[in-house]
């Protein structure tokens, strides 16, 4: 099941999704004790993560029972301007007491990106007590979506878009030397609650066509996110909003 609000704002953006990642929080913990939520980069979801460390949503969190991974990460240090690590800690992870050892962080400071996704695996498979084989199914996967339509960094026509056997790779920038790792999308599917948070008039057209557009997935790689059981939230920003049509 799916839903799209169109927002006005960030602050909208913000707030609304602030106050779904805590009921789904809530529920979680209340259910199963503990709550696996993956985290986008970029800078959209930056104003929710702050309301998230905000007395009004701090104060309902339960931390202790709280695990954190990363959607996708940049290959550089963690205390890189470009890093989304430092982006979640500066925002919210620093702000709030959340024990040290619930954060998996990708360690993007290696220096071999296949062998940095690698160690990711192994740290979700420790974290998640995962059988060989067995995929991860996160609580709260948060994504967003460039102007291109990649999500986390899954980018249009890249390697890492048919990786279907494992649950994170390393993937180059298309026509840079830049790489990343990501999360695949076995992994983002498998998930109970997606939200996605898309903000910017850039994004306009990547929305319509992965919301009402032909499938054409390996040329707007979020419409490969498929999920197989629960739910999915759209936050849009209205002017990325502006080109839907229903
Ligand atoms: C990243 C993200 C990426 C991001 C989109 C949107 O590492 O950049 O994971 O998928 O969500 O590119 O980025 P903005 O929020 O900055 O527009």
């Amino acid at each position: 099941m799916s839903e799209r609000i169109i927002v006005a704002d960030i602050e909208e953006m913000s707030q609304r999704g602030a106050e779904h990642v805590v009921q789904i929080i809530e529920r979680a913990v209340k259910e199963r004790g503990k709550c696996m939520i993956s985290l986008a980069g970029g800078n959209t979801p930056r104003s929710l993560y702050e309301r998230l460390a905000s007395e009004e949503f701090a104060t309902r969190i339960p931390w202790e029972s709280t695990f954190w991974f990363f959607g996708d990460e940049r290959h550089v240090p963690p205390d890189h301007e470009d890093s989304n690590y430092n982006m979640a800690s500066e925002s919210l992870l620093s702000k709030v007491p959340i024990p040290h050892e619930n954060v998996s962080r990708v360690l993007a400071e290696r220096p071999d990106p296949p062998a940095i996704a690698a160690h990711y695996e192994m740290t979700i498979m420790k974290v998640f007590f995962l059988a060989p084989g067995e995929l991860p199914v996160f609580d709260l996967m948060l994504l967003g979506l460039g102007p291109d339509g990649h999500t986390a960094s899954l980018f249009p026509h890249s390697d890492a878009l048919k990786i279907n056997t494992r649950m994170a790779a390393a993937n180059k920038i298309p026509e840079s030397e830049d790489w990343r790792i990501t999360l695949t999308f076995p992994v983002i599917n498998e998930s109970k609650n997606i939200l996605f948070l898309v903000a910017g008039d850039d994004k306009a057209e990547a929305v319509r066509q992965v919301l009402e557009g032909q499938s054409n997935p390996e040329e707007y790689p979020a419409q490969f996110v498929r999920q197989k059981r629960g739910f999915q939230l759209w936050l849009i920003e209205q002017p990325a909003a502006a080109l839907l049509t229903k």
